[in-house]
């Protein structure tokens, strides 16, 4: 199947069957394209968190709506964004980017200067979204990944983000829930969306071409 075979095969599954996991390599490669995807400035201020425990997703369906794709689903990935930027998390990053390549030049530390001089002096809550957009990309990488895969998700703004970091500790980390990301098969039997036609507005409304 081409890529855009798998969009359109692709929908935010409403029912999963509960019988059926996700094998791990698909998750796995399904997480790889978060971490691959591009950033602002490649500072990565997001990560994901792969929730497995029964247990724990039926807590987060409990504050995420009740649904059932969270606890139906074999895996939950959570992508979670920095609270803030700070210098250790900034220098953090231009480190690591020294230490992999091996050396770094005037104009790189340079741009680190730059960032160290305007980000941390931001307001949180500024930062916070700055770096909840970079989530979005690798959200939207795991989705399009995950149709790759042949693997349903439903991707999920439907919760309480802040009951979501309190059940799995993100504050203490820094960290704040952005997306949820339920990963795996539908049930067409109770998903009311699946024999649906998938509605997008047409291309000439949605595409200007300036020649
Ligand atoms: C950021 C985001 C948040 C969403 N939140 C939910 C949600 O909480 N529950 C849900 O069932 N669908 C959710 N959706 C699914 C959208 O409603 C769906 O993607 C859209 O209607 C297009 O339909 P399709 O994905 O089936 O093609 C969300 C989608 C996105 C991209």
């Amino acid at each position: 199947m081409e890529l855009l075979d798998k969009l359109n095969w692709r929908y935010a599954t409403k029912k999963m069957d509960p019988a059926q996991a996700v094998p791990q390599d698909k998750v796995d490669r399904i997480v790889e394209a978060a971490r691959l995807a591009p950033t602002s400035s490649g500072l990565q201020p997001f990560e994901v968190i792969v929730v497995t425990n029964a247990e724990l997703r039926a807590k987060v369906r409990a504050v995420a709506w009740n649904q059932a794709q969270i606890t139906d689903g074999s895996h939950l990935l959570v992508f979670a964004a920095w609270d803030n930027y700070t210098p250790e998390r900034i220098n953090q990053m231009f480190d690591y980017t020294n230490q992999v390549r091996g050396g770094t030049n005037d104009g790189w530390e340079a741009y680190r200067q730059k960032l160290l001089a305007s980000y941390p002096g931001r307001d949180a809550q500024v930062n916070f979204e700055h770096a909840a957009r970079q989530a979005y990309i690798g959200f939207g990488a795991s989705v399009i990944a995950a149709s790759f895969e042949g693997v349903d998700s439903t991707p999920m703004e439907g919760f309480d983000p802040a009951a979501v970091d309190d059940l799995l500790g993100l504050k203490a980390r820094g960290l704040r829930s952005v997306t949820l990301l339920p990963l795996g098969y539908r049930q067409a039997e109770g998903d009311w969306l699946v024999k649906l036609e998938k509605v997008r507005r047409p291309r000439d409304q949605f595409v200007t071409e300036l020649n």
